[in-house]
């Protein structure tokens, strides 16, 4: 049987080109996206193969850009690490992998990892770097999470909070997955506490780009059952570690299910 491997060009995270093989990483990612759903347009850019293909070079000096220090990714993943306290064999969902950064640091650090992300070209990237880490990854959306409830030990949002088109829903599914006790790990960029900040904010808002509130999103999560241990913000750069209590969830605020933007009406939710 012959097989075809195509070469490809990649930049690395180092910034380098890099002559790779096309393993079949395409067959191993399973398609679990719900039949019907919206998306903005800064979601759908990450559908064309060659923000896929960009990503990492803006990923490995975006944070030390947005907080004007030197913030490596390292730093980052250091913290994470620090946070979440993996334990080998716990299980945890990676939402929006993109390239799969975070899930190739829980995994590396002993923990059973789904990674998920709308994009078949960000998985496809992520699956060829991260092909023998035993990561499972997944084109599903937060929105509708292909998993039973209380599955996960954790889950990691790293910036994916900024481009959820209904943030409460996909948040309340988060919930949902966790198991009492389970931590989720987000790093999102938040609304800019100056006026001009919220005014350099403003544009990318017309493109679906969200800078929630730390506040709005401390109360909703709360809501949803989550208490807040441990948060460190770097200007516009927010770190937050949510534990999700035995507490119940208040009914009244769990959102339904709410895939499609209802006609005429804009894509809002208790975050904006
Ligand atoms: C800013 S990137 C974050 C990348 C990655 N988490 C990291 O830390 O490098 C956001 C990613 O979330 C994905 N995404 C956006 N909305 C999503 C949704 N509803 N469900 C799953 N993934 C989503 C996008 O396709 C994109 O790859």
């Amino acid at each position: 049987m012959k097989q075809r491997l195509g070469l490809v060009l990649e930049i690395s995270n180092h910034g380098t080109l890099e002559l790779v093989t096309d393993s079949s990483s395409k067959s191993k990612i399973a398609n679990k996206m719900p039949k019907q759903a919206s998306y903005s347009l800064a979601q759908s850019s990450n559908f064309l193969p060659i923000t896929a293909a960009l990503y990492d070079l803006w990923r490995l000096k975006s944070i030390g850009l947005l907080t004007r220090e030197n913030y490596s990714l390292e730093r980052e993943f250091a913290l994470m690490l620090e946070w979440l306290k993996v334990e080998p064999k716990q299980t945890f969902l990676d939402v929006g992998t993109s390239t799969g950064n975070y899930a190739r640091v829980l995994a590396r650090a002993g923990a059973n990892v789904r990674a998920i992300d709308i994009s078949r070209p960000f998985l496809e990237r992520a699956a060829q770097h991260n092909g023998n880490l035993g990561i499972v990854f997944e084109q599903a959306n937060a929105e509708a999470l292909p998993y039973p409830d209380s599955s996960f030990d954790g889950a990691t949002l790293g910036a994916t909070l900024n481009e959820f088109f209904h943030t409460n829903t996909a948040l309340a599914e988060i919930a949902r997955v966790l198991k009492p006790g389970g931590k989720l790990f987000m790093m999102y960029l938040c609304e800019s506490e100056t006026s001009l900040g919220r005014l350099v904010q403003l544009p990318f808002k017309f493109s679906g780009v969200r800078f929630p509130n730390r506040e709005a999103v401390r109360v909703f999560l709360s809501s949803l059952g989550f208490e807040r241990p441990r948060a460190e913000v770097r200007r516009a750069v927010a770190f937050e570690l949510f534990v999700k209590t035995g507490r119940e969830m208040d009914a009244s605020l769990i959102p339904q299910r709410k895939l499609t933007r209802e006609p005429g009406k804009p894509a809002r939710d208790v975050l904006d």
